[in-house]
C-alpha cells in the first residue's frame, strides 16, 4: 500500500499564521501536524508516500525533506490550484500506479491511529473504505449513510439536511478502481473535483464502499481553537523528561518536558507542558496544557493552555490563557504603572485584552 497526503489548501481560517507558514506545519505538542500525520502512516507499515503540495511547497519540503528522518520515502507532487481532493488523486496517478493507497488529509489529526481500519481494508478489500465519526453537526463535512453491515449506501458532500450523523474524517483507503470513478465525475458547485462524488459514483455502480467508525479523538486543525484543543489532547500523552537545565528555585509538577538546551529559572511548570529546545523560562509560571517552542523567552509571565511558537518572547505578561503566539512574535507587559495597551498587530490577528 502507498499513501497520498494532501497538503495544499490556503488555510485562511488560520490566518495570520498561514501568511508565513502552511497550516500543516502548525506545531502540536511541538511537532508539525504533518509529522503526526506521517507517523500514523508509518504505523501502517507504509513507506512510499506522496505529499501533494500547493504554493507552500518549499516550506513543507524544508521541514520534511526526503522523509528519511521519519522512516519514509517522500515524493512531492505540485498542485497548481486547489481543484479538489479527487483532483489530487488525479495528479498523483503516476505515483500511485495500480497500488492500493491510503489518502490522508494533511491537517487532520487522529492520534489514536488508523491501524484497525487499515487491517479491515486489507482483509475485506472493498473498493474503498472510509473512516467516519459521529458528529453533532455534520453539515460541514462529507456525510455517509451506512447500513448496519458497514456498507455505505449514499454519500453527500456538506449536505444542508444531513440524513446521517456520520462525517467523513480525512482518511480514506482506496483500491485503484477509484481512478475510474474520478475520471467520470465533474466539478462541484464550489468548482472542485470532490472525492465524495467519486465515492458516490462507485456506490451508484454497485461497488462496495465500506465505512468504519473511529471513536478516538479527531480534529481538523483548521482554526486556532482546534489547534489549541488538539495540543491539549496530545499533551495528555506526554511523559516527564528533563534534558535542559532546571535550577533549584524552580518546581516542575506532573508530566513536563524540558528539551535540551532549555533553561528554567525561578519558575513553576505544571504539566502537561513542553519547553522547547533553547528556550528560557525565567520568573514565570507555565502550564498546564502549554507548549513552548524552540528558542522562546518567557520572563515574569504566566501562561497556561497556550502554544508559543519558535522564537517568540513573552515578557511581564501576568495571565495569558488560550493563546497562540506566532513565530518570533513579541508580547510584553508595560514596564511602569501604565494602564494603556499598546498593540502593533498584523492583518487578521485576534487580540483579546482584559477589561
Ligand atoms: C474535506 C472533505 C469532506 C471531509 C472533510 C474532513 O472537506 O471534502 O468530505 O468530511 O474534508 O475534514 P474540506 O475540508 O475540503 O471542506
Amino acid at each position: 500500500m502507498k499513501a497520498l497526503v494532501l497538503s495544499g489548501g490556503s488555510g485562511t481560517r488560520l490566518r495570520p499564521f498561514t501568511y508565513s507558514m502552511p497550516k500543516q506545519l502548525m506545531p502540536i505538542a511541538n511537532r508539525p501536524v504533518l509529522e503526526h500525520v506521517l507517523e500514523n502512516i508509518r504505523a501502517l507499515g507504509v513507506s512510499e508516500v506522496a505529499v501533494v503540495v500547493g504554493d507552500r511547497a518549499p516550506e513543507i519540503a524544508a521541514v520534511l525533506g526526503d522523509g528519511a528522518r521519519l522512516g519514509l520515502r517522500l515524493t512531492y507532487i505540485r498542485q497548481e490550484q486547489p481543484l479538489g481532493l479527487a483532483h489530487c488523486v488525479k495528479i498523483a496517478r503516476e505515483f500511485l500506479g495500480d497500488d492500493d493507497f491510503v489518502m490522508y488529509l494533511g491537517d487532520n489529526m487522529l492520534p489514536q491511529g488508523v491501524e484497525e481500519m487499515a487491517r479491515e481494508f486489507t482483509e475485506h478489500r472493498p473498493t474503498a473504505q472510509l473512516v467516519v465519526q459521529r458528529v453533532a453537526d455534520p453539515r460541514a463535512f462529507g456525510v455517509a449513510e451506512v447500513a448496519p453491515d458497514g456498507r455505505v449506501t449514499r454519500l453527500v458532500e456538506k449536505p444542508e439536511q444531513p440524513r446521517s450523523d456520520l462525517a467523513l474524517t480525512g482518511v480514506y483507503f482506496f483500491t485503484p478502481v477509484i481512478h475510474q470513478a474520478i475520471d467520470k465525475i465533474t466539478p462541484s458547485a464550489r468548482g472542485e473535483l470532490e472525492i465524495t462524488d467519486a465515492l458516490q459514483w462507485l456506490v451508484s455502480y454497485g461497488a462496495t464502499v465500506r465505512a468504519r467508525e473511529y471513536t478516538g479523538y479527531w480534529k481538523d486543525t483548521g482554526r486556532a481553537e482546534d489547534v489549541l484543543d488538539c495540543n491539549r489532547e496530545l499533551l495528555r500523552g506526554v511523559e516527564r523528561s528533563v534534558a535542559g537545565l532546571v535550577d533549584d528555585d524552580s518546581v516542575l509538577t506532573g508530566p513536563v518536558v524540558v528539551e535540551p538546551g532549555a533553561r528554567v529559572i525561578r519558575s513553576r511548570i505544571v504539566g502537561p507542558a513542553i519547553v522547547g529546545a533553547g528556550s528560557q523560562v525565567v520568573d514565570s509560571h507555565v502550564g498546564p496544557h502549554t507548549s513552548i517552542g524552540r528558542d522562546c523567552r518567557l520572563h515574569g509571565t504566566a501562561v497556561e493552555d497556550s502554544i508559543v511558537l519558535d522564537g517568540a518572547s513573552v515578557i511581564r505578561v501576568p495571565a495569558l490563557r488560550g493563546s497562540l503566539i506566532g513565530r518570533s512574535a513579541a508580547v510584553s507587559g508595560a514596564d511602569g504603572g501604565t494602564v494603556h495597551h499598546r498593540l502593533v498587530v498584523g492583518d487578521h490577528t485576534q487580540v483579546e485584552v482584559a477589561a
